[in-house]
C-alpha cells in the first residue's frame, strides 16, 4: 500500500544517511593514504574499480535491511560481483549500489551517491539515491511524485523547473552520456560515433538538425538520473547500464514526467546487455539505452 512504501522509504532514508557518513569517512581516508594502501582494486579491467568501502558500505546496507525487513530480496552491486544475487521475482527486492561514481569516488571527485531502489512484481516502486558531499537526497515513490531535499530542507517537487516541450530535437539540450566500463573497441567506437553525432558533426549526420548545448560525463549512472528527473540535464544515455546503476533512477525520472526506454525497462535484461544503439535514432524513435524528460512513448 502507499502507506507501506512510505514507511519503507522512511526506514531507507535513515540507512541511506549512516552509507553515507561511512562513504564520507571512505573518501577522508582514500584521499590521506598512500596509493599501495587505498584498498582500491579492478574488477573486470584496469578502469572497473571497486574499493573496501564500496564492499563496506554495501555491507551496511544490506545487515540494515535484512534486520527490518528479512524476507526481501537483496541485488547489491557487491554481492552480485562476489557471485551472491537473489533471482528477480515478484517479491519485493531491494536493488543497491553503496557507492554510485566510484571512479570519482577514488579520485576525490565530490560526485558520489548511494543509490537505493525497491522492485515490487519486477517493477521498480521506490528510488533513494543520496549524495554525501553535497547533501543532496533525492526521494520518489511510484504514484507519489520525487522530491529533491537539499541540506536537509524542505523536500521540493521535481522537476524543480517546468518540463520543456517534447523534447523531438536536440536543440538546447544537455545530455549525460558515459563511456562506461567496457572499453572494448567495438563499444568504444559505438560509444565515440554517437557522441560526436549528438555534438554536432554534420559529417557523421545529426539526424536531428539541430546540436546539443553540451555533452557532459560525470561518472555516475545513478546521479544522471536525479540530474534528468530535477530538470538540470535533458537525456541520459548510456551502454550498457546495470540495475543498480539505474533501479532508483527509473522511479525519480518516472516520477517526475520522464521517460525510460530501452532494455532499462526490465531491470533483468540490463544485466547482461550488448548491444549498441544509434543515440541520434533514438531521440526520436524514444528506443534504446535513454532517459528522456518531456516525451512520451507515443510521440
Ligand atoms: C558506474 C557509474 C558510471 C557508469 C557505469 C557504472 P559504479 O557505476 O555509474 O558512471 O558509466 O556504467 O557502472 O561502478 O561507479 O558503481
Amino acid at each position: 500500500s502507499s502507506d507501506e512504501l512510505k514507511s519503507i522509504l522512511q526506514f531507507i532514508t535513515t540507512v541511506a544517511r549512516k552509507a553515507g557518513d561511512l562513504i564520507l569517512e571512505g573518501s577522508e581516508a582514500i584521499q590521506t593514504t598512500s596509493s599501495q594502501e587505498t584498498g582500491v582494486n579492478e574488477k573486470k579491467n584496469s578502469v572497473d574499480l571497486v574499493t573496501e568501502y564500496d564492499v563496506r558500505v554495501e555491507e551496511l546496507i544490506q545487515r540494515e535491511l535484512k534486520e527490518k525487513y528479512p524476507n526481501f530480496k537483496f541485488i547489491g552491486e557487491e554481492s552480485y560481483s562476489a557471485g551472491k544475487r537473489d533471482p528477480l521475482t515478484d517479491e519485493p527486492t531491494f536493488c543497491v549500489d553503496p557507492i554510485d561514481g566510484t571512479t570519482n569516488f577514488v579520485h576525490g571527485i565530490p560526485w558520489v551517491c548511494v543509490s537505493m531502489g525497491l522492485i515490487y512484481e519486477r517493477r521498480p516502486v521506490i528510488g533513494l539515491i543520496y549524495n554525501p558531499f553535497l547533501n543532496h537526497l533525492y526521494t520518489g515513490i511510484k504514484g507519489q511524485g520525487a522530491h529533491l531535499s537539499r541540506n536537509n530542507g524542505e523536500p521540493r517537487k521535481l522537476p524543480l523547473s517546468s518540463l520543456p516541450k517534447p523534447l523531438l530535437s536536440l536543440n538546447g539540450a544537455v545530455i549525460a552520456v558515459e563511456w562506461g566500463s567496457d572499453r572494448n573497441a567495438a563499444s568504444i567506437d559505438a560509444k565515440s560515433l554517437s557522441f560526436s553525432r549528438l555534438a554536432g558533426d554534420p559529417e557523421k549526420g545529426v539526424a536531428l538538425g539541430k546540436m546539443a548545448h553540451s555533452l557532459r560525463s560525470l561518472g555516475s549512472g545513478a546521479l544522471n538520473c536525479a540530474l534528468v528527473a530535477q530538470g538540470a540535464v535533458d537525456i541520459y544515455w548510456e551502454i550498457g547500464s546495470w540495475p543498480w546503476d539505474v533501479c532508483a533512477g527509473i522511479v525519480l525520472v518516472q516520477e517526475a514526467g520522464g521517460v525510460v526506454t530501452g532494455s532499462h525497462r526490465t531491470l533483468e535484461s540490463t544485466i547482461s546487455t550488448d548491444q549498441f544503439g544509434d543515440v541520434t535514432e533514438a531521440v526520436l524513435t524514444g528506443r534504446k539505452y535513454l532517459l528522456i524528460r518531456g516525451i512520451s512513448d507515443s510521440q
